[in-house]
């Protein structure tokens, strides 16, 4: 069973912090966290949007401070997950050589929702499609640990 999941998008400041939230809601025995493969936000907090969309939800995001991914990931993490196949090249083009930990994306979870990444809000505005994809996502990975 994977015990330490790490949750990859582009800022880290939307897509990745709702995984890690949504997910450490469903299974708080698994040590989570989130980065992002740009550090334009490194050191921020959830965007407000996204925050405010997760609280309706129940989720407290307020804590989640914003990080850039680094090689040093894959010794640390069990599992790595990519919101979307540019995340995922961002990621592996960084992977040490002997790094053996998988990086998965995040849709590959929600076979049933059509989706081939989890589209960027930020860009999209649709906070709440958004979180729908990522609620199914982190059942199926959820599923999978057991
Ligand atoms: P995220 O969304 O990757 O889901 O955190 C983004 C947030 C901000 C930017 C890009 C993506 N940005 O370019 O500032």
């Amino acid at each position: 069973m994977a015990q330490n999941i790490l949750f990859v998008c582009l800022g880290n400041i939307c897509r990745s912090p709702a995984a890690e939230g949504v997910f450490r809601a469903l299974c708080p025995e698994v040590e989570t966290d989130s980065a992002g493969t740009a550090s334009y936000h490194v050191g921020s907090p959830p965007y407000g949007a996204m925050q405010a969309a997760a609280k309706a939800r129940g989720l407290d995001l307020s804590d989640l401070r914003a990080r850039q991914f680094t090689p040093q990931d894959f010794a640390r993490f069990d599992l790595i997950i990519a919101m979307d196949g540019e995340n995922l090249a961002n990621i592996e083009a960084q992977r040490p050589e002997g790094a053996t930990t998988p990086v998965k994306l995040f849709t590959d979870y929600a076979p049933g929702q059509g989706a081939d990444h989890v589209p960027d809000p930020y860009y999209t505005r649709d906070f709440d499609g958004c979180l729908d994809l990522i609620e199914a996502a982190a059942g199926g990975l959820a599923k999978t640990l057991r």
